[in-house]
């Protein structure tokens, strides 16, 4: 912990590509190899990471409370009941209460004192909700699906990163193997061309993921997208683990 943490953005053009569920996945990931995890929650409107991260219930106060001065920032920071070590800021329930980009990067500098990674959800799109969440961010993961409109809007979100100087990593969401083998959807290849960006890691699409979002229970760690998550969390780690065969991520 201290002033070298990395303060990373999670993002993509599209809403629906993954994002939240990268930020928990990843997250989640990070703390089992010993990391001590923020994650904050920069959809203000529309916040997700609350219910995955199972504290919807138990969450009083937000990132609007903080910069109101109606809580202690530590007050707005929730420990995550379904994974130990991680942490989470949710994000004002009203968008008009949306951080200004100053705020958001000043705050994850002061909380990148009391964590191993701050990570930040950000929100669809390349509005002001995007330019609060990229604030702080010393690097970016860019999510996609496998598809050419929302690889193409990765380029995009990309080119806006490249601008900022944030070094930024793609992730292939929602993969299904099959048609791919069968030459019928873009290969892992073409989306990386499209996209414009190195791969960091895939994710399959994967039934055990939509089922731990909507309840906030634990992706079991031996699950398809389990692995593949952990696999992310050890190349960001620094380590050299070779891309899961593509026959062997059938669900
Ligand atoms: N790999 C996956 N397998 C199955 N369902 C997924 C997967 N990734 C995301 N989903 C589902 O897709 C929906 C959108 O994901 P989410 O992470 O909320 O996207 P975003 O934050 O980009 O809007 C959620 O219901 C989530 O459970
Ligand atoms: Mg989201």
């Amino acid at each position: 912990m201290g002033v070298n943490v990395v303060i990373s953005v999670v993002t993509s053009g599209k809403g629906g590509a993954g994002k939240s569920t990268v930020t928990a996945g990843l997250g989640c990931a990070l703390a089992r190899r010993g990391r001590r995890v923020l994650l904050v929650d920069g959809d203000a409107g529309l916040r997700s990471l609350d219910v995955m991260l199972g504290i919807a219930g138990t969450a009083v106060y937000d990132i609007a409370d903080i910069l109101a001065g109606s809580c202690q920032p530590a007050g707005a920071i929730y420990p995550s009941p379904i994974c130990p070590d991680v942490f989470v800021l949710p994000a004002p329930v009203d968008l008009e209460k949306l951080a200004t980009p100053e705020d958001m990067a000043r705050l994850c500098r002061g909380f990148s004192r009391y964590y191993d990674e701050v990570i930040v959800d950000c929100p669809a799109g390349i509005g002001r909700g995007f330019e609060t969440a990229v604030a702080g961010a010393d690097r970016a993961f860019v999510v996609t699906t496998p598809d050419m409109v929302c690889a193409r809007d990765a380029q995009i979100i990309a080119r806006l990163l490249r601008k900022r100087e944030i070094p930024a990593r793609l992730i292939i969401n929602r993969l299904r193997p099959d048609p791919i083998l069968r030459g019928k959807m873009p290969d892992i290849d073409e989306l990386i061309d499209t996209a414009a960006l190195q791969l960091i890691g895939v994710l399959p699409e994967d039934e055990e993921v939509a089922v731990a979002n909507a309840y906030g229970k634990p992706l079991p760690v031996e699950s398809n997208a389990g692995t593949c998550f952990a696999n992310i969390a050890g190349r960001y780690l620094g380590e050299d683990i070779l891309l899961a065969d593509l026959r062997r991520m059938q669900a």
